[in-house]
């Protein structure tokens, strides 16, 4: 990532590539609740590749410009169409880089998500749901600002002890 300050501008968001792909390690690696589930770029790559080649995904880049006008890959999202139920969106994942945090990438990534799936923008879909888990705060936070919903709570439904909160948009 360059040091030049990042702009105040909304990222942009692309398709996420291969490439981009070598840069996240360290974003995995700074979140404590995907140290807690082992999920490393060595477990992610292949989900991710095969993930790319399938119409049934979307993976989605986010750039953020810096004060120089250049751009640096800056976040990405793993949204599966109709992962919630067969009718709703899903998200898989959401990372952004530590560097990045709270500049505004996360919402411009959620913001694209939710022009194709939720009813606030455009008649088009029934919604998008995700889960995170209940030590996540930081994580909860961002979603609840967005004006998801807490929906439920799967008692240890990916490690036993860890709770997943279901937050929905319609
Ligand atoms: C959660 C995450 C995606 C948020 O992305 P971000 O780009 O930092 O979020 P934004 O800058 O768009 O934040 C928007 C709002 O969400 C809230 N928010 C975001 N991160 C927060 C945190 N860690 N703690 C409290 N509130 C937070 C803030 O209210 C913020 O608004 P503000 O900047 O006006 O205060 C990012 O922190 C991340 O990648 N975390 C590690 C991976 C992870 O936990 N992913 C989610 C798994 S379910």
């Amino acid at each position: 990532m360059k040091n030049s300050p990042p702009k105040t501008s909304t990222p942009s968001i692309r398709p996420l590539s291969a490439q981009d792909l070598d840069k996240i390690e360290p974003w995995l690696n700074a979140s404590s609740t995907f140290r807690e589930y082992g999920i490393t770029l060595e477990t992610l790559r292949p989900a991710i590749l095969a993930a790319m080649i399938d119409p049934a995904n979307e993976l989605l880049a986010a750039d953020t410009e810096t004060a120089f006008d250049e751009k640096f890959f800056s976040g990405f999202a793993w949204c599966v169409k109709k992962g919630g139920f067969g009718r709703s969106a899903y998200l898989r994942l959401i990372v952004v880089a530590p560097g990045a945090y709270s500049s505004g990438v996360g919402s411009a990534l959620m913001a694209e998500l939710e022009r194709r799936h939720c009813l606030s923008d455009r008649l088009k879909g029934p919604g998008l749901f995700l889960l995170c888990t209940h030590t996540n705060t930081g994580a909860q936070n961002f979603y609840a600002k967005l004006g998801y919903a807490r929906v439920g709570e799967i008692p240890s439904y990916l490690r036993p002890g860890l709770n997943e909160v279901i937050y929905w948009k319609p």
